[in-house]
């Protein structure tokens, strides 16, 4: 049976209002932490947690926490990442929706830890209707005395703002969210110095995802080490997966880290397999940004193992046969999907929102777009290929963020595992062209 630290009462009716929140343990966190531990002493337990960042980098959170520089008089701010914008992704969305008392419970947790007086929640500016119910959890938690002047009695004080994001992908990089968050464009900052030394308004900030925030009450309550117990090796805890694509039961499913991936796909507690009919042919395990993985390599590693739905087996192999968790949004594809097409919409996707700043992004995500996308309608030469590979290799490792990386691996790794697929667009337009059609060569079906 799998841990729930984060869904467990989601199903409770009216678990969206204080009261109901209250009456399921909630905010008995904030109880304990502010009542009878020191910030110093909540930084070491989510340290022993072992939790890392779930906002798609996986840095260990208490590490973040104790790299916060406390220079006298100047405020440090915590900034919560609700973005949330990786396509494929849309479980901190869910989480806020429908627990929005357990984010502002993580929020004042983390931030008594930091020693913060006013935090930030950046949510993805299309989501007006979460940002309304995280201002009525607000309110009631004002309300009740744990947000605002002298929290419990505690002399602590704690502002938290809702701030609609500026509605773009690149916002949700840290440094172009900090941007955005001060009235700006949201162009991501030249690092060092990292936000952990100037950061908001140039004061020392931790940026934390969502769902890395919303650990921090289960860890508070029943210490770093029972939550380091679960999931396997460093990749310690629950994840909330994304799951879509062309399986039985899409959703969003908190899992312990090390679940099987064949497990998730298969099992009727997760995705519930493929649809019927049909047979799994790839899967993106982490949201948009990381390497597609064909089914053989899914199920089967080199040494006979399982691949595991953890931080260190997604990556097993590096990027010749591996991939990464990122975000958790897991896209399944069955052999009715099109590589070309889809690798050709992502490219679409990072182009569009490139934020401009570096030349090899700029220019490296419009040329791929361009070159997949006259493969995609017959018009693709041999040499595309090559250069597709030469274009990504130039972005990546280039730019001053990720967002680069994030558009070349998808290509490159489309290209690595499924070449023959791109070769028959180019040596078969007019058959590749025709509505619905899908290569039905050498690729190994599970
Ligand atoms: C282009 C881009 C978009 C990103 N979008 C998000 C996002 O929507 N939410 C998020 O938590 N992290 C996002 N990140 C990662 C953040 O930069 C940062 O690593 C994260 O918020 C840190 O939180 P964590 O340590 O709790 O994971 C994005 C990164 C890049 C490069």
């Amino acid at each position: 049976m799998a841990t729930k630290i984060l869904t467990e009462h989601i199903a409770v009716p009216g678990i969206e209002t204080f009261d109901v929140y209250r009456k399921q343990g909630g905010y008995e966190a904030v109880e304990k932490a502010i009542k009878t531990m020191t910030p110093e002493a909540l930084v070491e337990e989510v340290k022993k947690s072992g939790v890392r960042g779930r906002g798609g980098a996986g840095f260990p959170m208490g590490m973040k926490w104790s790299f916060l520089a406390k220079p006298e008089g100047v405020p440090r701010y915590l900034v919560c990442n609700a973005d949330e914008s990786e396509p494929g992704t849309f479980k901190d969305h869910y989480l806020m929706k429908n627990l929005p008392h357990l984010l502002i419970e993580g929020m004042i947790v983390s931030s008594f830890a930091l020693g913060a007086n006013k935090s930030f929640i950046y949510v993805r500016g299309e989501l007006m209707y979460v940002i309304h119910i995280l201002e009525k959890a607000i309110a009631e938690a004002k309300a009740a005395g744990f947000l605002g002047k002298n929290i419990l009695g505690s002399g602590y004080d704690l502002e938290l703002i809702v701030q609609p994001g500026g509605g773009a992908y690149i916002c949700g990089e840290e440094t172009a969210l900090l941007e955005s968050l001060e009235g700006k464009r949201g162009n991501p900052r030249n690092k060092p110095p990292f936000p952990a030394v100037k950061g908001l308004y140039q004061s020392p900030t931790v940026v934390n995802n969502v769902e890395s925030i919303a650990t921090t009450p289960w860890i508070v309550n029943n210490g770093g080490d029972a939550y380091a117990a679960i999931g396997i090796g460093r990749s310690t805890g629950t994840k909330l997966i994304s799951a879509s694509g062309h399986i039985n039961r899409p959703g969003v499913y908190e899992i312990d880290l090390g679940l099987p991936v064949e497990d998730f796909i298969y099992a009727d507690e997760w995705c519930g397999g493929i649809r019927p009919g049909h047979k799994l042919k790839a899967v993106v395990a982490g949201g948009s940004s990381v390497p597609i993985l064909p089914a053989n390599l899914i199920m089967n590693l080199t040494n006979g193992d399982k691949r595991l739905m953890s931080y260190e087996s997604l990556s097993e192999g590096g990027f010749q046969t591996g991939t990464m968790l990122g975000s958790g949004g897991f896209i399944v594809f069955d052999e009715t999907a099109c590589i070309v097409r889809n690798t050709w919409n992502f490219a679409r996707f990072y182009h569009h929102e490139s934020c401009g700043q570096c030349s090899p992004c700029r220019e490296g995500t419009g040329w791929m777009e361009k070159v997949l996308h006259r493969i995609e309608y017959g018009h693709g030469h041999q040499q595309d290929l090559d250069l597709l590979i030469d274009v990504a290799k130039k972005i990546e490792g280039n730019t001053i963020c990720p967002l680069g990386d994030a558009a070349a691996w998808p290509v490159a790794s489309a290209i690595r595992h499924f070449r023959n697929e791109f070769e028959w667009h180019i040596t078969n337009p007019h058959e590749a062209t025709q509505p619905g059609a899908v290569y039905k060569g050498d690729m190994a079906l599970v």
